[in-house]
């Protein structure tokens, strides 16, 4: 979580660094600071809140250098203050830290530095990783009885990493060395811009856009050494790496509002041209199948394999479900969906023979990573769905299918999660092509998929209707979302979105399990979202309806067009597109997604930056 920056060049570094963190603050917006290089000391400015008040403070107490890093936070250790605020400085100002992650052992740390003598300010876990740099630059500097030169630096922050338990992604500056700047990780991401005489680094790419598009991804437990016409990477064990450049594809364009209000509302409308990417190149008329290039894995391999575990979190958690449908009915793979969270600490019996996919947007879920770690450490091949190229996730998987959706801002994922399905659907193709579909079955699901962009655009004509239907209920305090097969997966990302949206309470559920326990929650406050377009086994949903309807539960519907028989029981109804039933979760989810974002901004949420949540949850 968090976002961290970093600059060493010609340019002012104040507007640079500030720039990084306005689009970095997805990432994490509890607070936010820079520290930046002056003549003879380090100078700091940090603030509890957003981006916008750093920018306001540093307006006023203006610092100015080519030197400086800085952070905005997720808060995991200690509340949202100026004085938790990044960056921290460690002993007397010799050394200015930001950090993403978590130090697990930092309390026994933190007695041993107070012991030593060293004052706290904070209670973030941060702040014993300054002091402890502190206190090995001043005991390397009495062993050499020199001046700290960069290699005295480098020294004291390896002493320091090896006491440190947890993960992190850490950034220093050191007054002894003012044209210098170390960054090190384990566990959380950083990249390195490389531009002509500059360098800059961050947490993700997005700071880099417009600046340089030659990029190097460090890896774990590698340390990076930058000076304005300089870069060395070392790994931690293994020395000197001759560092990989890598070039970035995005626009400045992709990362901008445009005309949108929010970044939410831009990628719900972003969708039919999200799922034409993940699509396009992707099938073999001929042969009636899809293709996936990237799995790395002989076609004789993939027919070998007897099951599939799908791993991930959150709303790729709820693309794994309907992944698992797809698999399972295209492909007659039994298929395992399991939170990464879960997975990492279970010891599931995964042979040979099973494919461990990791599905995720970021690319950096610190448990998604480590559930597939924990997999691969295993021997088995594991592949990922991913969304952001060069990510920890993306690079560590043995192949993948990237999603091709472009950059996701919104905390709440829209976008990510219709790619995610719609490469899943793709993936059930290929597989079951491999195995039982018959080559018609495959030429009918390629006619639909290809329907698909269209069939978004129409959906998304629905806004209207929507914003009328949120104005209508965005008072009520409790909410039940309900759909079978494969729209139960569509009611729990439904209710997801509102919860972590609009701070509703929601259940997905599906619509017949109602009856064994959520039905007692029914009453006229509470309204039940049904997905019930038609199809599949409908007039049980239908069913469902009628029983929540005899208790006085006010129902919303999301309908196919036309369909009287809902428009009878319901009191809304929000109409979509006729697709097929294992394609519903695509256009169903557009209404759902439209409707948290009218609820939250009716109820004067921050849409982008809900409380408490950040974009990427690279802490466990
Ligand atoms: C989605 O709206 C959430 N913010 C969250 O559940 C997210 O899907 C989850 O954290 C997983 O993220 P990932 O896809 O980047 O791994
Ligand atoms: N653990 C640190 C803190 O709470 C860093 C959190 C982050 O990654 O933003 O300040």
């Amino acid at each position: 979580m968090c976002g961290i920056v970093g600059y060493i060049g010609f340019r002012s570094v104040s507007d640079v660094l500030l720039e990084g963190l306005h689009r970095l603050e997805y990432r994490g917006y509890d607070s936010a600071g820079i520290a930046v290089m002056q003549e003879d000391h380090i100078a700091v400015r940090k603030r509890a809140g957003r981006v916008n008040e750093l920018s306001q403070a540093v307006k006023l107490h203006p610092v100015e250098s080519k030197v400086g890093i800085g952070h905005t936070r997720w808060a995991t250790h200690g509340e949202t203050t100026d004085e938790n605020s990044h960056p921290h400085l460690g002993g007397n100002g010799e050394v200015a830290i930001v950090h993403n992650g978590v130090i697990e052992n930092y309390d026994s740390l933190r007695n041993q530095l107070m012991e030593m003598g060293y004052v706290f300010k904070s209670q973030t876990d941060t702040e014993v990783v300054a002091h402890l740099i502190a206190h090995h630059l001043a005991e390397q500097t009495r062993l050499d009885s020199e001046e700290p030169c960069v290699a005295t630096c480098l020294r004291a922050i390896e002493l320091t990493l090896d006491r440190l338990k947890g993960t992190f992604g850490i950034c220093a500056l050191f007054q002894s060395c003012p044209e210098t700047i170390i960054a090190a990780r384990s566990g959380s991401p950083l990249v390195i811009g490389v531009g002509k005489d500059e360098f800059f680094l961050a947490s993700d790419a997005s700071p880099l856009i417009g600046y340089t598009s030659d990029v190097v991804y460090l890896a774990d437990n590698e340390i990076a050494v930058l000076e304005p016409n300089s870069m060395k990477i070392a790994h931690r064990t293994t020395g000197s790496v001759q560092p990989s450049i890598q070039t970035l594809d995005q626009v400045s364009a992709d990362i901008e509002l445009g005309d949108f209000p929010h970044y939410m509302l831009k990628e719900i409308f972003e969708q039919p041209q999200s799922i034409a990417n993940a699509l396009r190149g992707r099938f073999d008329d001929g042969e009636g199948t899809a293709v996936i290039g990237g799995l790395n894995l002989t076609a004789q391999q993939l027919r070998t394999i007897d099951r599939v575990v799908l791993t991930a979190c959150g709303t790729s958690w709820h693309a794994g479900l309907v992944g698992e449908y797809l698999l399972e009915e295209f492909a007659r793979l039994p298929t395992e969906v399991e939170y990464a969270s879960e997975l990492r600490y279970r010891n599931p019996p995964i042979t040979d023979r099973t494919l461990v996919f990791s599905i995720t947007q970021s690319g950096e879920t610190a448990d998604t990573l480590a559930a597939m770690r924990e997999c691969k450490r295993k021997g088995h091949p594991t592949l990922a769905i991913c969304n952001v190229v060069g990510s920890t996730i993306a690079r560590e998987a043995d192949g993948g299918i990237y999603l091709h959706a472009g950059p996701e801002i919104g905390v709440a994922s829209t976008k990510a999660f219709t790619s995610q399905v719609t490469v899943l659907t793709l993936l059930a193709l290929y597989l079951g092509r491999m195995r039982h579909l018959s080559y018609p079955a495959g030429k009918r699901i390629i006619k639909q998929l290809k329907m698909m962009p269209e069939k978004i655009e129409e959906a998304l004509k629905c806004h209207e209707q929507v914003q009328e239907i949120a104005d209508k209920y965005s008072q009520f305090n409790n909410f039940l979302y309900l759909g079978r097969l494969y729209n139960f997966p569509v009611a729990l990302e439904g209710a997801l979105k509102l919860k972590e949206i609009s701070y509703i309470h929601a259940e997905g559920y599906p619509a017949a399990e109602m009856k064994h326990g959520p039905i007692a929650l029914v009453d006229e406050q509470t309204p039940s979202f049904f997905i019930v377009p038609r199809g599949g086994i409908q007039p049980k949903v239908i069913s469902n309806m009628e029983e929540v309807k005899a208790r006085k539960g006010p129902v919303i519907a999301v309908a196919t067009e036309g369909d009287r028989e809902v428009e009878r029981i319901a009191d809304d109804v929000i109409t979509v597109p006729d697709v097929e039933d294992y394609l519903q979760p695509l256009v169903c989810s557009i209404p759902l997604q439209l409707f948290s974002y009218h609820v939250a901004l009716l109820r004067g949420c921050n849409v982008d930056r809900p409380r408490n949540l950040a974009k990427s949850v690279t802490v466990e």
